[in-house]
């Protein structure tokens, strides 16, 4: 365990919720805040949910998954995160959303409570900017479904210190990942590879090269992934994949972040992927059929 005992987790969507499960499940008192109560009445059946999955498999104790859950509140007040020693932000990716955030919090909580964003592509400079205290910002990047995925990439940014860096991969540890240390450069190490990837994708797609499953199936028979692109895609989010490469092609001017076409057609349609129920997939049919796009 670190020297860290209580997390504050910012927003409780797709990964805030999966990253506030994680810490409580690693025995942090975690506190978890989004903007609505219904919001969270959903996380938190979700990792109810989760958590029986766990016991279910017989890797996790019903008596620690009743534990789990008692070190875990849910609110609506940004105020309650003031005691926290670590906070998690996973709001949307937006850097106006997360830094009007970041200076409520700089505000209330106490000078050794690290700070830490879960973006995806944003610069943690961009953010640790908005504080007083950006020698103690950091990015912990989360991989979904977090519970399951062992990887944690933690970002030093211009402004991180040795300690803050070391106090948060330690703490990064603790919560039983597998930390890599990576550079505050946008898309970090993984989602640099990964995204030009899914909107080559996407690319094939809007060309004909292929159908929506034989794109899938080429790529998990051909290269060994677990998942096709365009199922990777509706998992991560449709609009969270928009606004990531609209950002990553806006820091580098680089063609392969360029959003495709379609991407966006999909977004202002609402078809996010599996958390609205259709993307390139249409998840009211079970198993889910291939959505009508119009191609
Ligand atoms: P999401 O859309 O599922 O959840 C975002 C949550 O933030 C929502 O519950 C929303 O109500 C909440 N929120 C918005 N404004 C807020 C505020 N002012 N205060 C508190 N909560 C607020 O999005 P998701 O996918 O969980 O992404 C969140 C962050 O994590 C983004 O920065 C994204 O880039 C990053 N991320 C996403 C991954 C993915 O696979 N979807 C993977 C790794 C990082």
């Amino acid at each position: 365990m670190s020297d860290i005992t209580r997390v504050g987790v910012l927003g409780c969507g797709l990964m805030g919720s999966g990253i506030a499960q994680v810490a409580a499940t690693a025995g942090y008192t975690t506190i978890v805040r989004d903007v609505a109560q219904p919001i969270l009445d959903k996380a938190k059946a979700g990792i109810e949910k989760s958590l029986a999955k766990f016991v279910e498999k017989g890797k996790l104790q019903a008596a620690d998954r009743d534990a789990v859950l008692t070190r875990l509140s849910f609110t609506t007040t940004t105020a309650e995160l003031r005691p926290c020693d670590i906070v998690i932000e996973a709001v949307t990716e937006d850097l106006e959303v997360k830094n009007v955030l970041w200076k409520e919090l700089d505000g209330l909580c106490g000078a050794g409570t690290i700070f830490a964003s879960n973006t995806s592509s944003l610069t943690i400079a961009a953010m640790a900017a908005a504080t007083k205290r950006a020698d103690r910002f950091v990015g912990l990047h989360f991989f979904n479904p977090v519970p399951l995925m062992p990887l944690l990439e933690v970002v030093r940014t211009v402004t991180t210190s040795e300690e803050t860096f070391k106090r948060a991969f330690a703490f990064a540890r603790s919560l039983g990942k597998e930390p890599v240390a990576a550079k505050d450069n946008s898309g970090f190490i993984v989602n640099l590879l990964l995204v030009p990837y899914l909107l080559d994708a996407i690319r094939a797609l809007e060309h004909g090269v292929g159908s929506v499953t034989d794109i899938d199936k080429a790529m998990q028979l051909g290269c060994g992934y677990p998942m096709g692109p365009l199922t990777l895609l509706d998992f991560v989010g449709l609009d969270t994949t928009y606004k990531i490469a609209d950002i990553m092609f806006a820091e580098y001017k680089e063609q392969k972040y360029a959003p495709p076409p379609l991407l966006k057609r999909m977004v202002l349609a609402g078809m996010y992927g599996k958390k609205s129920g259709k993307g390139f997939y249409d998840y009211s049919a079970n198993p889910p059929v291939v959505s009508s796009l119009g191609l």
